[in-house]
């Protein structure tokens, strides 16, 4: 590998094809869970001998310890079914409809919100056979050659972001040194994989209406939280603004996920008073996260049970009752964000051309509606790569901070029945692979 500048860890494995050229060892090939198509979990691969590509000057070669599942894993992996669901959702008169439809179809297999939001289809489809996983924890194996800031050999943790092709369920992995960061002592390699890409997700949200740093929110004035042109729009219509002073009050829908339970220990560290929706298994977690209100969604009326009013909502859920009740719960001038936004959705059923138009005057119709309807600002946000966001999450997590709990491990050869407890939600909370 041309670009390789250090040696990389001589990690001996028969399923592994290490050439030895004086003191440096480069990994030619390893380990791979492969999708080859689209489909249930039986569709998944792991493969002996896929090839490793060469590291880009900025890229560095991790060697996988542990990597976690994250809803998106177990979204592109289903997307056929999925995309078929979405088309029809168009024909569809109302959302009650759709909702009873989905219910139909999906036979309780997969969650409303993963029917109602398949991801990424245009973006994926072509690159076929890919490889699934976002987050990880390991070993430096290997970096390239402006690499500055990582070493051989250090234990880092991370996540890639949300439209790479060539994933982390391997042996060997690669991430540019923006998105790893040194993985603290304190915290196990388990443990590390289940943070960064819900974590990330939930920084790039409340970083967009307020700044985080530790300890204090400042305004935010313009948010970058919508791939590609979307992304100027929103910059252009700048929904994510809290005119007026510090973010004090913050609502997240979905506590007891990983995002939303990321929101809360992010936004707690950050002085901001938390209220959260959550199951009852989760409503002491969230208090004892710092959460000052913990509503448990199976059991109370939220409406009822919430007090006061936000500043911003952060809705992990982003089904039509959970967006009334969040923007309901707004004071003007606040801020209403879904993980679910609608755009890759659209432009996977219509393609760029009319999908990325028709996602914007989409975007735009909710935003013009709302500010003239209740006075607040209404948007989508993404997980994007942000290596402040990393940070300020590295820190946290060494200080005990910022936890993600992980509910049970698989290993790497297990991969099926790992997705397969995910999507009959067998396991409700986070599931990660270990690799030896
Ligand atoms: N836009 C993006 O870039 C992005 C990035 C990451 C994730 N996401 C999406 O965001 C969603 C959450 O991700 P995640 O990783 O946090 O998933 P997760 O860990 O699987 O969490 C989902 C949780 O939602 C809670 N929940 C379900 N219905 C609820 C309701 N009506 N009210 C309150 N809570 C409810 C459940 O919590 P209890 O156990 O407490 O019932 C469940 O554990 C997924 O749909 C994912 O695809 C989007």
């Amino acid at each position: 590998m041309r670009f390789l500048r250090s040696r990389s860890l001589g990690v001996a494995s028969s399923a592994l094809d290490l050439l030895n050229i004086g003191r440096r060892s480069v990994v030619t090939s390893c380990r791979a869970v492969v999708l080859p198509r689209f489909g249930g979990p039986e569709v998944l691969e792991l493969r002996p001998n896929v090839d490793v590509p060469d590291l880009k000057p900025n890229e560095v070669l991790v060697r996988a310890r542990a990597v976690s599942i994250n809803p998106l894993d177990t979204r592109v992996r289903a997307l056929l079914a999925l995309s078929f669901l979405l088309r029809f959702r168009f024909c569809l008169a109302s959302e009650k409809l759709w909702e009873k439809e989905i219910v139909r179809v999906g036979n309780g297999k997969l969650t409303s919100t993963q029917m109602r939001s398949g991801y990424g289809r245009s973006i994926f489809e072509p690159l076929l056979p890919l490889i699934l996983g976002r987050d990880i924890s390991g070993e430096v194996a290997a970096i390239g050659a402006s690499v500055r800031t990582l070493n051989v050999g250090q234990e880092v943790f991370g996540a890639l972001h949300p439209t790479a092709a060539r994933g982390t369920y391997v042996d060997y992995a690669i991430l540019s040194e923006d998105e790893l960061t040194p993985k603290p002592v304190s915290i196990t390699h388990v443990e590390a994989s289940a943070i960064p890409f819900a974590a990330l997700t939930a920084w790039r949200a409340l970083k967009s209406t307020a700044r985080i740093t530790e300890g204090k929110l400042l305004p935010y004035l313009l948010s970058c939280y919508v791939v590609g042109f979307l992304n100027l729009v929103a910059c252009f219509y700048p929904a994510a603004v809290i005119k007026n002073g510090l973010l004090q009050r913050l609502l997240v829908v979905g506590g007891g996920g990983a995002v939303g339970f990321a929101a809360i220990q992010l936004a707690v560290a950050a002085e901001c008073n938390v209220t959260t929706t959550c199951g009852s298994q989760s409503v002491a977690r969230a208090l004892a996260a710092g959460a000052e209100q913990a509503v448990d969604y199976t059991a109370e009326d939220v409406e009822l049970a919430i007090k006061g009013k936000f500043d911003a909502v952060l809705d992990t859920i982003g089904v039509p009752e959970t967006e009334r009740v969040g923007v309901n719960f707004l004071k003007r001038g606040g801020h209403y964000m879904t993980l679910q936004g609608e755009a890759a959705s659209l432009t996977d059923n219509y393609g760029l051309a009319i999908g990325l138009p028709l996602a914007t005057a989409l975007l735009m119709k909710k935003q013009f509606q709302y500010r003239y309807s209740h006075g607040i600002e209404y948007s989508w946000t993404y997980m994007r790569d942000d290596s402040e966001g990393l940070d300020v999450i590295r820190r946290l997590s060494k200080a005990g901070k910022l936890k993600i709990p992980v509910e049970k491990t698989f290993p790497i050869t297990q991969v099926r029945e790992a997705h397969e407890a995910k999507d009959k939600k067998h396991i409700p909370g986070k599931v990660v692979l270990e690799l030896d």
